[in-house]
């Protein structure tokens, strides 16, 4: 295993949710870390308790643009890199804007960093990219047709993470999220996540909108999961697990109906009435699969993931910080 010690690492994303967690785990690990956020869903709010750490500076800037990629990678050994449009509706309602973020911005990330030397790069890859294959466990070698731009943008991002390693020796993990849920991810707009958006409402006494009949599955992953498998890409020197991509979930899937149920269980224990709210039934979503199970075993064989979190342990945890922030 190599060591981080005061490595400088960019996050790009840094300001998102996912990215502000990654933030906050490396700044606890005595590294150096540059953020590179253009707050177009980041918050100012999920940076605003590093901005005072001696270790920790902020780069605002696009991805789409050459320079601030440049700029950000100069001297930087690694890159965490978060930032892209999620959201599977977005990316129906504005696929070009999608494509040039996550594709064009991926680009000229990887151009940035194999111009840096920087040693390794690790991006966010999605689950997405399995498409309409109906396997489950989903295994990382069997995907099927993308049902989104944003699935597109995820699956080429892969295909150019593979072209870099080969042509210019870059060392390159994708790791594909499957549903990543907790502290900081937004409750708010039109492309909030599903748990946090859940929760809110809960919080307030309003009923939720589950799209479809809720029979729809997800394998919902915990961030502090998602933090190990990021540290463990950074880190292994296993040659065996380098340019290719791993499934980042906890391995159960769990439908939108059981969620709901388990969340106002989960809410009832704070004292709050959450037992009498009764979801409200919508139209299914476009692009969206109707199950998600991961399959964990190349992630736990060649990087040694190991989730701590199951989904009602996370949520437990995601639940007290929103209580906390949202009052
Ligand atoms: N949350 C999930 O369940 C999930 C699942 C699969 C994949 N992912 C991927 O993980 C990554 C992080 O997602 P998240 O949930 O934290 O989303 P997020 O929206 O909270 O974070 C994304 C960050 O990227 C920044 N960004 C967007 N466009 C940018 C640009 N052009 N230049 C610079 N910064 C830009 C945003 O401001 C934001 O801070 C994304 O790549 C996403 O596609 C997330």
């Amino acid at each position: 295993m190599q060591q981080l010690g005061s490595s400088k690492i960019l996050v790009t994303g840094g300001a998102g949710f996912i990215g502000s967690n990654l933030v906050e785990a490396l700044l606890g690990k005595g590294s150096r870390v540059v953020c590179l956020d253009n707050f177009s869903t980041g918050k100012q709010e999920n940076i605003k308790d590093f901005l005072t750490h001696p270790d920790f500076s902020m780069i605002t800037g696009d991805i789409r643009n050459a320079d601030d990629c440049r700029n950000a990678c100069e001297g930087t050994d690694y890159v965490l890199h978060q930032a892209a449009l999620g959201s599977v509706p977005r990316s129906i309602k504005d696929p070009a804007t999608s494509n040039d973020v996550n594709i064009g911005g991926f680009v000229n990330m990887l151009v940035a960093a194999r111009d840096a030397g920087v040693k390794r790069f690790v991006y966010a890859a999605s689950s997405s990219t399995y498409g309409d294959h109906p396997a489950l466990p989903k295994k990382e070698d069997v995907i099927g047709k993308p049902l989104s731009p944003y699935a597109i943008t995820k699956y080429v991002n892969e295909l150019y993470a593979g072209v870099f390693a080969d042509l210019y020796g870059m060392q390159t993990i994708g790791l594909r999220y499957f549903n990543v849920f907790g502290k900081r991810q937004d409750p708010d707009g039109a492309y909030a996540a599903v748990i946090p958006k859940f929760i809110k409402q809960l919080v307030r006494g309003e009923s939720p909108v589950i799209n479809g009949d809720g029979s729809q599955s997800r394998d919902f992953t915990y961030i502090d999961n998602v933090v190990q498998i990021n540290l463990l890409a950074l880190l292994t020197d296993n040659p065996a697990a380098l340019n290719t991509v791993y499934n980042v979930a906890y391995g159960e899937s769990t439908t939108l109906n059981e969620l709901f149920v388990l969340l106002t269980m989960l809410l009832q224990g704070l004292g709050l009435p959450a037992g009498e709210i009764r979801p409200v039934y919508g139209p299914p979503r476009a692009g969206d699969v109707q199950h998600s199970l991961a399959s964990i075993e190349k992630a736990r064989k060649l990087l040694g993931y190991n989730p701590k979190y199951s989904l009602p342990e996370g949520l437990k945890q995601a639940i007290n910080w929103y209580y906390e922030n949202l009052k």
